[in-house]
């Protein structure tokens, strides 16, 4: 197969890659020069574990290139996919379409022969029909099928999810498509992961239900934390003991300080957008979104709370700043609210994250940026681990806690046991026990 790629950001690159992977001939493009020339020299515009290699690999094999003239990659392409971001649009929080639709009247003056459209960008229902309008209206000769096939990555495990997916959604009505798209997911047939059929709107749809369940379900166990915090339970007995139960599932119930990333708040917002021009309401979507943004605000004020009494002139180290680990992601981080509440009460916040400095830097410069977190801790009165990398589990409490000034951890991953921390002499607040 002959794939397009329209857009090179995580999820047009990963997703190119990995159809590369899959022994297909692959075309990356992007409209930002500095991007594509930085891809052909091998240097990632993103983190991804992984993501460098399988790069190399398909690039050497000649399957996978970069380039920015769309007009050349769209030629002879048997699926062409439009991977280009659609944020929340300032305001209102709909998802932006421009740069979909922008992409579409683009492939539309491109096409040469019949094609298969694709939506990979994660965008509302109904987005489909309006690609296919602006298809048909300017290609009317041409046979042009829009399929819609959103992508379910986790940033730090995207190569993975790819390839071993929980499922693939599918979501077209055009029988010469469905046969395009098996062709181009046929290494998950052969290994039997779940690929599903569905009208476009139904696949549109599905995206979003899935990101605002699970954006429930952290809610939901975030709000049962506090109330555990209240009642004296332990809130990770209590995760357990409920998500054993098949019905509920055990993942996506670590409480902690919110959720963040580039995925959950913008679709949560989008789903309510349409929700609301459908005039059929989704409260509980409604519920989560203002619980998660409070949640956020309400940890700075823990952290205040955990210092005791007067917290200005106090310092404060705060251990990963990106909204989840393996990623240098800091969109919607809780580490943002959580500086900002410390930095109005006169707290000065020294800061360490492993893979996601130079972001951090560009949206809090006022920080103290630190090499690791030994560093980050000199002198401070209270540790906060905000982001659950895995090198924090490795931490020598014993040297973090000498240099500090104070004996405060607020751990709100709940990464340590409270006896370990407590042995070596800190006062140690937890999420939820
Ligand atoms: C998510 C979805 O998982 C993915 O399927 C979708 O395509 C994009 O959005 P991502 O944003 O990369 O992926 O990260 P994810 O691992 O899902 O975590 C999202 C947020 O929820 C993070 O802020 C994380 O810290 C938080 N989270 C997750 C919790 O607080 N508790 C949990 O149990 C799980």
């Amino acid at each position: 197969m002959r794939i397009v790629m329209i857009g090179s950001g995580y999820v047009g690159l990963v997703s190119g890659a990995c159809f590369a992977d899959f022994g297909h001939d692959v075309v990356c493009v992007d409209k930002d020069a500095g991007k594509i020339a930085s891809l052909r020299a091998g240097r990632m515009p993103i983190y991804e574990p992984g993501l460098e290699q399988l790069v190399a690999g398909n690039v050497a094999a000649g399957r996978l290139s970069f380039t920015t003239d769309l007009t050349t990659a769209v030629a002879g392409a048997d699926a062409i996919f439009i991977g280009v971001g659609t944020p929340s649009r300032r305001g209102d929080g709909h998802a932006d379409l421009s740069y979909v639709y922008a992409a579409t009247r683009e492939i539309a003056g491109a096409v040469t022969g019949p094609t298969v459209v694709v939506t990979k960008s994660t965008v509302p229902v109904g987005t489909g029909d309006e690609v296919e309008r602006i298809l048909r209206e300017a290609r009317p000769e041409m046979d042009i099928a829009v399929v819609s096939n959103p992508e379910f990555l986790r940033e730090g495990a995207a190569i993975g999810d790819f390839k071993r997916p929980d499922r693939v959604v599918i979501g077209t009505d055009d029988e010469r498509a469905r046969g395009v798209m098996r062709e181009v997911y046929r290494p998950l047939y052969i290994n039997d992961n779940p690929i599903l059929f569905t009208s476009r709107r139904t696949s549109e749809l599905t995206k979003y239900a899935a990101n605002a369940f699970l954006a429930t379900k952290i809610t939901f166990i975030n709000e049962i934390a506090d109330l555990c915090e209240a009642v004296g339970a332990d809130v990770q007995d209590v995760s357990r003991g409920i998500g054993l139960d098949n019905r509920i599932g055990r993942k996506f119930l670590h409480a902690g300080p919110g959720y963040g990333g580039s995925c959950f708040p913008k679709d949560t917002l989008a789903l309510l957008k349409t929700a609301e021009d459908f005039e059929s309401p989704v409260h509980i979507v409604e519920a989560v979104v203002k619980v998660n943004e409070a949640r956020k605000r309400a940890m700075g004020r823990k952290v205040l709370a955990a210092l005791g009494g007067e917290a200005r002139g106090k310092t404060v180290a705060l251990l990963g700043l990106t909204f989840k680990p393996n990623t240098d992601d800091m969109r919607d981080a809780p580490s943002v609210a959580i500086a900002t509440a410390l930095a109005d009460a006169g707290v000065t916040v020294r800061a360490h994250d492993p893979e996601g400095t130079e972001q951090a830097k560009a949206l809090m410069p006022d920080l103290i940026y630190c090499a690791d977190p030994y560093d980050a801790a000199t002198g401070a009165d209270a540790v906060v681990i905000v982001t659950e990398w895995d090198a924090f589990r490795a931490i020598d409490l014993k040297r973090l806690k000498a240099a500090m000034a104070g004996d405060v951890l607020v751990d709100l991953r709940n990464i340590y046991r409270r006896e370990a921390a407590e042995a070596v002499g800190f006062t140690y607040a937890g999420i939820g026990r």
